[in-house]
């Protein structure tokens, strides 16, 4: 088997085995992607601060999220259809975490069910909800949730209407694919997921089918799944949410210091600083840009976390020093995981670990929990 050495490596061997309409569903952004490309862009011109003669022994990248002890401040972010990637990918990537110790984040988008993937772990993990017109389905994905023990409620924010994604309606994207005559092509390439997707009966959205009004199978999943983002989401309806949850809540996907103190006001537990990865509004500012404005609003009272461009544990670095209490990664993992299961999801984190370890250690840090401004050089724009 090839040797992993950065994330780079897993996205090359994601791209030759999963199906071309997986892949690109991954790696694409709304529109131009501009934003999906700001978002890397942005941490490269971020510049460490590099120190010498430091006691470098007794090095540490433990550290809390929502008061949970992480191996290192990294959760796995939700993301819609992992299960397409590779087979039972949701129980896959939940497992690796789990062995890695950092949270595992179920979307509501999932392939396996939230049931799938509590009786497949020993610990709990985070469930991300989009709330949906349909108030029925909302308060059982909740009840189910908690029946779950999941431990924190990770609400979506920034998908109250789809950002279109090129790609996906080039490649006519659908779970399971449809066996058009380009997909049955790039399928006779790509035998092994086939093989392994033979071997499981979850090919649809488990979360959904079967337990939202009117969605028995996949074709009317699509069409229900489209008039379903609730366009009056709107605090009153989070306060519902929360209120029905009752447990640890982070709302996802805030980008403006406004958002942040309305977010900290209502008191929940974290927020994400995101743009949902460059997938939803085209022409936005990277997250890692707008980190800090954010953490100086709301840093004191609220904790904050961001994702939206993370490939490396310099990235990860880069985003403590800025001031977040923790990160998420999306596509990193989902490449790994696209790459060889489970294995390549642990060794995504393992790639991301020990490249913040390393470059923690070469700024002169022994303490993940002690990353500060003054370990990086800042450029104009990042106030
Ligand atoms: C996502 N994301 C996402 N977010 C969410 O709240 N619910 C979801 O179902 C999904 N689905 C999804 C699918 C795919 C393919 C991607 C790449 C992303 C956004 C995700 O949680 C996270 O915000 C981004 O992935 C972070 O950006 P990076 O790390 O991928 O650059």
């Amino acid at each position: 088997m090839a040797v992993v050495t950065c994330i780079e490596d897993l996205k090359r061997m994601h791209r030759r085995r999963a199906p071309k309409m997986f892949f690109d569903y991954c790696e694409s952004g709304s529109y131009t992607e501009q934003t999906f490309r700001d978002n890397c862009s942005d941490f490269a011109s971020l510049r460490l601060r590099q120190k010498v003669a430091v006691d470098m022994s007794g090095r540490s990248t433990a550290s809390e999220m929502i008061g949970q002890p992480v191996a290192m401040p990294v959760a796995l972010a939700p993301v819609g259809m992992t299960g397409m990637q590779a087979a039972d990918g949701e129980i896959k990537a939940a497992r690796a975490a789990e062995a890695f110790g950092v949270p595992y984040t179920l979307s509501t988008m999932s392939i396996c069910s939230v049931e799938d993937v509590a009786a497949h772990t020993t610990k709990p993990f985070w469930f991300q909800l989009y709330v949906m017109k349909d108030e029925e389905f909302v308060d059982g994905m909740i009840a189910r949730a908690k029946a779950a023990n999941c431990s924190a409620l990770v609400l979506t924010l920034d998908l109250q209407i789809l950002g279109q994604r090129h790609k996906d309606l080039k490649n006519g994207l659908s779970a399971p694919p449809k066996l058009t005559l380009p997909v049955m092509l790039d399928l006779a390439t790509k035998w092994g997921w086939g093989l392994e997707m033979l071997k499981t009966k979850r090919r649809s959205f488990g979360n959904i089918v079967g337990h939202a009004k009117g969605v028995g199978d996949t074709s009317s999943l699509m069409s229900w799944t489209s008039e379903q983002f609730d366009p009056h989401l709107d605090w009153s309806k989070i306060a519902r949410i929360r209120d029905q949850w009752g447990g640890k809540l982070i709302l996802k996907g805030i980008l403006d210091a406004d958002d942040a103190r309305l977010a900290a006001d209502f008191g929940a537990d974290a927020i994400v600083v995101s743009n949902h990865g460059g997938r939803q509004l085209d022409g936005a500012v990277s997250a890692i840009r707008m980190l800090p404005s954010i953490v100086a609003a709301v840093g004191d009272r609220i904790e904050v976390h961001m994702d939206s461009g993370i490939r490396s544990g310099q990235d990860v670095l880069k985003a403590l020093a800025l001031g977040a209490k923790g990160t998420y990664i999306g596509r990193s993992y989902i490449y790994g995981l696209g790459a060889m299961g489970q294995e390549g999801v642990r060794q995504a984190l393992e790639v991301i670990r020990k490249e913040l370890d390393i470059s923690m250690a070469l700024c002169g840090e022994k303490n993940v929990k002690a990353l500060r401004r003054e370990n990086l050089l800042v450029p104009r724009g990042f106030e």
